[in-house]
């Protein structure tokens, strides 16, 4: 028997109509973030296009737990945008490989046909599937699992998560791991058929503790050497290669030369300051862009999670590339705009202490702000506020310690909100303005920074009239040049009209 769900009917995904209602009434539910139409999501999987769709597999769960076995859902779009359900793609095989779960992976075409490599559990295996319906119903291939025990001789922490490229006439395919008492290390292996495939080396590893300690300048220093690292994700950016790893809640970038199939790391730094932006995966578009999309994590407790009926959510899309300096960017998908409905704008004010913008209201906002900060210590954006500001979220920027941070601690009234001081690094340059980009979504809140620091956070609010949006300066004066807002349309999928 196929694990069935408590709240799907089925691979189908009807749902029952109590919970339609319950998920159509939830004001903490996203409606222009991807979502299943109920219960668990974690890691993004497999994003590919193909054949005029941008095609989303996802980490799905119908329990709402995060030992629950997992299976992909699929959904696919025209423009990532606006999605559209398709029927889940994996589900655990009674007696296979992925008998306890089908994790994380990717898609590739293999000479035309669509195919999928993932992890099965447990143990962690490699396995194939294709599909020769234009990636309706996926076929596991018979000879899974392909890779059927991490190397010889390594003992390691973990064997998961493979992503997979084409170098001349060999398939090449990165695993997630670790070395015991060493840290995550990104194991690669070659194939000429995608059947039989050998270990090479490590594409790239933290180095051992004690030389991490002592070493006060290794460029992995930052990178946390635990367990292992899970989802890594490789591809040239420019004139560089950059290897993202996921480990203990924080996705890592390293940006270096790839040269003997090894990664020599230059530069790091972090895709979220936030660790609730996690299991990043990325895949070059039609258009020869570089999207990134990641797992948004809950903040609040299981039993409100269990509670809802959902949790979970799929990060807004962005587009990498790498600044002048050598530093990643990450700008929101310009697509994204296709969701802007009402519009207000602001423009040069002076800013003193706290100013309310009461023309921008709502839970559902793209709001832009430019801002010189003037010789203010700090200012920044105040969203989803009460009226009496008893709850309230903040996004600022500090110059003395030229941090950006979002402040969840007063979003809700509630215990279970588990709010939150999240902080990136961002160092303004002479006379340039802060610019925020913030996307609030119901619970999902995306701060993308000067194009180079962002934070994600959840927020639960209590209270129906936190919906208030003010501009704030502490201590000095700032000047807003300019302050936008948009009402965000709801994307189909998420929304249920019970
Ligand atoms: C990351 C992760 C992966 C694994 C998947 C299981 O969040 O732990 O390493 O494949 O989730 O859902």
């Amino acid at each position: 028997m196929l694990s069935r769900g408590s709240n799907l009917e089925g691979e189908s995904g009807e749902l029952a109509d109590s919970l339609q209602r319950r998920l159509a009434a939830d004001p903490d539910r996203p409606q222009y973030h991807f979502l299943p139409k109920a219960n668990w999501v974690n890691d993004p999987n497999g994003p590919i296009f193909w054949k005029g769709y941008y095609h989303l597999f996802y980490q799905y769960s119908s329990t709402i737990e995060p030992q629950g076995p997992k299976w992909w859902g699929h959904a696919r779009s025209k423009d990532m945008v606006f999605w559209e359900h398709l029927p889940m793609a994996l589900v655990p095989t009674p007696g296979g490989p992925d008998k306890d779960g089908c994790w994380s992976g990717s898609a590739f075409i293999n000479g035309g046909l669509p195919t999928l490599i993932y992890t099965g559990v447990f143990p962690q295996v490699q396995c194939l599937a294709t599909s020769d319906d234009g990636m309706t119903t996926w076929k596991k291939v018979s000879g899974n699992p392909v890779v059927g025990a991490p190397p010889t001789g390594l003992v390691v922490t973990g064997f998961r998560d493979p992503s997979i490229w084409r170098e001349g006439d060999s398939w090449l395919m990165t695993v997630g791991s670790g070395f015991q008492r060493q840290g995550g290390a990104v194991l690669l292996y070659g194939s000429k058929d995608l059947a039989r495939w050998d270990y090479l080396h490590p594409l790239c590893s933290a180095p051992p503790f004690e030389r991490r300690d002592s070493a006060g300048s290794s460029p992995y220093e930052p990178v946390d050497a635990g367990d292992m690292w899970e989802c890594p994700d490789f591809f040239p950016l420019g004139q560089k290669h950059v290897l993202m790893v996921s480990t203990q809640g924080r996705v890592h970038y390293l940006i270096g030369t790839y040269s003997d199939r090894k990664l020599q790391v230059e530069t790091h730094g972090l895709i979220d300051g936030s660790g609730l932006h996690y299991a990043a995966k990325s895949f070059k578009d039609d258009r020869g862009r570089r999207i990134l999309w990641g797992w948004v994590r809950e903040a609040r407790s299981a039993a409100a999670q269990n509670a809802a009926g959902w949790s979970g959510a799929i990060s807004l899309p962005r587009v990498l590339s790498i600044e002048p300096e050598g530093a990643l960017r990450m700008d929101p998908l310009p697509e994204l705009a296709r969701l802007h409905g009402h519009h207000h704008r602001d423009a040069d004010l002076e800013v003193k202490g706290f100013i309310p913008a009461p023309q921008i209201q709502g839970s559902s906002l793209e709001i832009q702000l430019a801002m010189d900060l003037g010789d203010a210590k700090e200012g920044g954006i105040s969203a989803r506020r009460s009226p009496d500001a008893v709850e309230e979220t903040t996004i600022s920027y500090q110059a003395a310690t030229h941090q950006l941070v979002l402040v969840t601690t007063r979003s809700s009234l509630s215990r279970d909100a588990g709010g939150g001081m999240y902080q990136g690094a961002l160092k303004l340059k002479p006379g340039e303005p802060l610019r925020l980009t913030v996307f609030l979504d119901g619970s999902v809140v995306e701060v993308f920074a000067n194009g180079r620091t962002c934070l994600t956070g959840r927020i639960y609010p209590t209270r129906s009239d936190s919906l208030g949006v003010g501009i704030f300066a502490k201590e000095g004066r700032a000047r807003v040049k300019s302050l936008d807002a948009y009402e965000m349309k709801a994307i189909s999928p998420n929304r249920f009209t019970a």
